[in-house]
């Protein structure tokens, strides 16, 4: 089971988007393992988003990022961060695939409404940044053997 970081972005908070995207990773199966709204400081933006310093986007990212609350969200299931990414669309809002989050709410190449972990390491890192080990709970999932066939031993 992989874990992943979802940061539902001031866009979405601002228009009250929040429930509508946190039911949808809810109803596909994902577990939630920590949730909080905060703001992001400055330098927490700049250092998520390092990989893109030196962009032409980088600045007005850190603008964006920073510019209302946001929701952040740790998810476990299987392959979560490629089917989480594969829920939120491409990048560009006007580009994602409809069903998709962006492809259904976004337009803007980056008011795009959600952010999710792109490999395990930038998981792993990314959920210590965020949350505090005390802020995640481990729980039992009563409804796991449903979501999946656990009947062999296995998760299938
Ligand atoms: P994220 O990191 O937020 O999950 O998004 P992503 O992997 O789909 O896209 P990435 O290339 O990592 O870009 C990070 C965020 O920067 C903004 N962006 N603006 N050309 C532009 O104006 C531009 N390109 C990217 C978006 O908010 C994007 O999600
Ligand atoms: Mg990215």
């Amino acid at each position: 089971m992989q874990k992943t970081l979802i940061i539902i972005k001031p866009d979405a908070v601002q228009r009250r988007l929040t429930g509508g995207i946190i039911k949808r990773f809810e109803d596909k199966g994902f577990q939630i393992l920590g949730l909080k709204m905060t703001c992001i400081p400055e330098s927490l933006a700049r250092q998520h988003y390092s990989v893109h310093k030196g962009k032409d986007f980088y600045e007005p990212l850190i603008r964006y990022m920073t510019s209302g609350p946001v929701v952040l969200m740790v998810l476990k299931g299987k392959n979560a961060i490629e089917v989480t990414r594969k829920m939120m669309g491409t990048t560009f809002g006007a580009d994602a695939q409809p069903g998709t989050i962006r492809g259904d709410y976004a337009l803007s190449n980056r008011f795009n409404l959600i952010h999710g972990s792109d490999s395990e390491s930038t998981a792993e890192k990314e959920i210590k940044t965020f949350f505090t080990v005390t802020e995640l709970v481990e729980y039992e999932a009563m409804d796991l053997s449903w979501i999946y066939d656990t009947s062999t031993g296995t998760i299938v």
